[in-house]
Formats: C-alpha cells, structure tokens, sequence
C-alpha cells in the first residue's frame, strides 16, 4: 500500500472480461492492475500488495479457488480482500469459495452499481484495517526504544557507580547491593512503579557527589581531619548540582541529596527532621547503614546480622524512622543470612 489510492488487481482469463471490469471502476478513480491467469495474480499480488482482489473463478491451469488458497497461506498477502467474481451462483461453488478464503462474491454479469458500492466499502474498510497495524506497529516501535533508551540509561548509571568503586575499594558491590535492598524494602512499604525506578537509580548515584573528592580523602585509612571532613560532608550537594542537570535523573535525586539526613534532625546536609525527609532517603538510609556494617572494611570488620539488627533498632527514633526499620527488619527475616543481596 504504498499510495493513497487504493490498488485494485483484476484477475481473469478472458481479456473482455478484464476490460469490462476495468471499465467500470475507472471512474472511482482506483489504481487498476491487472491478471490474466492465476499465476500471474500470485505473482502480481506479491508485488503489489493490492487494497483488493477481484478474482475470476473459471480460468484454465489454476482455477480462482486455488488462487484463493495460495494467498491465504502467504503470510504476507493473506490479510488482501478478495472477490470472487463467478458465473457460478449455486451454494455448493460459494461454499467452496469461502473455505478457500473469499471474502465475498460477485455474479457475472456484474450490476455496475453493485460493483462499485461493494469495491467501495471494501477498500475503506481495508485502509482502516491497515491503518491500524500500521498505528499498532508504530507503538510497538516505540515501546521498543523506550526501553533501549532506558536500558541504556541504566547501563550509563551503573557504570558512573561502579567508575566510584574503583576508586574506593572499600565499596565493592555496595551501590548495587543497596540499590537491589532499597527497592526490596520500598516495595514492602507499598511503593511501585516509576517510584521503584526512581529509587533503584538513586541508590546507585547516592554517593555520586564523591567523585570531586580527591583520593586523598576518599581513600585516606585514618580518620579525616575538620577539613576534610567539611569536604567529605559537601558530597550531597555536589550530587544534587550535578543530578539535577539531567531531567531523567531528577526525580531520583532524592536518595543522593539526603541519605545523611537524620530522622531526629542532626544529620546533613540541611538538618531535615522525621517526615520532612523524602521516604526513599529514609529508607536508603537504613539499607545504606546495614551494609557498611555488615560488610568487611578497612576500618573494621564485617558485624554479624544479629549485631546490625541490634543497631538499627537501637538507632530507630534518633537516625532512622522506625517505620522503615520494621519493614527493613521484615524484609531481612525473608533474605537468607550474609552480608545484605549478596
Ligand atoms: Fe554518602
């Protein structure tokens, strides 16, 4: 269907025939192609795609029956209407029509009226038909490179977590471990959907804004001076100014710009307190403290489960809300023992 005029192929064997039809629809102002003989139809309607077949029932060599049956079982040409144009008008031969694949009959003579109200009707109908694949493609096409767009803004954020572990090889596996936990848990608590894509990124990037850090405090071993402890401390600023240039991170910016934030208020940057702090932080917050203890650092070992489970308890009211320690706890009961997704 490549132009906006509807492609008809008139297939019969006998030229007068052919003509007297041709003649007929000319002035509806169709494109007309035409076949004298059933492999030529075949032939011609793999090239043309036509919006319409009318097909002669009686011709030598490859009857319209069989014409019929052939483009039925030719994926791409078995949606094309078809008429049978027969002089035979007993039920038995209209009968052998159908179960070959026509969609409707015209009797020789054919009424010139009827002719061109029947054609009509079937080619609108057909435009519509394709019309809708067409639209149906279109969105299956788009579906298709939204999810490549978004599998490659994934693969983008993981790889600008994992260039961050490289550099502090205390953190081996942790972005994605808490990513994996954050989202366990905000599922728990009733979250979903976009909200769920929106948190995994987040906890990926939660420490992005280190990377201004020089490594002579992101991998220093002893404790940081005031100094460098101002400078580890402006880390989700940085994050913030760096996220919320990129439109599709920003509604992930939450975790990165206040997963040091306190529930009782003490924590930074900006001293948020209980509710004011977006619930995704919250519970990063708690995912994030979990692993650091349980996993082996530099700086001390790995704590068993028994005694992180402990801490966070303890910790519920003052650093985390205690809602998000139960359904973190809830989750916990449900994961096998180790170090938290590992
Ligand atoms: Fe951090």
């Amino acid at each position: 269907m490549s132009s906006v005029v509807a492609c008809i192929l008139i297939v019969d064997d006998t030229p007068s025939a052919r003509e007297t039809l041709g003649a007929q629809l000319l002035p509806e102002g169709y494109r007309l192609e035409y076949a004298a003989s059933g492999a030529e139809a075949l032939e011609r309607a793999g090239a043309l795609k036509p919006d319409l077949i009318l097909l002669d029932v009686m011709m030598p060599e490859m009857d319209g029956y069989e014409v019929c049956r052939r483009l039925r079982d030719t994926a791409e040409l078995a949606e094309i209407p078809i008429v049978m144009v027969t002089s035979l008008d007993d039920r038995a031969s209209r009968l052998v029509g159908l179960e070959a694949g026509a969609d409707d009959f015209l009797s020789k003579p054919v009424d010139r009226a009827e002719l061109r109200a029947r054609v009509r009707t079937i080619t609108r109908l057909n435009r519509y038909r394709l019309l809708s694949v067409e639209r149906k493609e279109a969105e299956q096409e788009r579906a298709r490179l939204l999810l490549e767009v978004t599998q490659a803004y994934d693969a983008t954020i993981e790889a600008w977590s994992l260039a961050l572990e490289i550099r502090d090889l205390d953190i081996q596996g942790h972005c994605r471990r808490v990513a994996e936990m954050t989202v366990k848990v905000a599922a728990a608590m009733g979250l979903a959907g976009d909200d769920l894509v929106h948190i995994r990124r987040g906890a990926f990037l939660h420490d992005i804004g280190k990377i201004a850090l020089p490594d002579s405090i992101l991998r220093k071993p002893g404790p940081l001076t005031h100094e460098e402890w101002e400078s580890m401390r402006r880390h989700p600023e940085v994050a913030y100014e760096l996220l919320s240039k990129i439109s599709f991170l920003r509604p992930a910016i939450t975790i990165p710009h206040c997963h040091h934030e306190k529930w009782d208020g003490s924590g930074y940057p900006r001293g948020l307190a209980g509710e004011e702090i977006p619930l995704a932080a919250r519970i990063f917050t708690v995912v994030d403290v979990w692993d650091a203890l349980s996993s082996e650092r530099s700086y001390n070992g790995a704590w068993d489960r028994a005694d992180v489970t402990a801490y966070c308890r303890d910790q519920a009211g003052s650093h985390f809300d205690p809602q998000v320690v139960d359904a973190f706890l809830g989750v916990l009961e449900r994961e096998p023992s180790g170090p938290v997704g590992a």
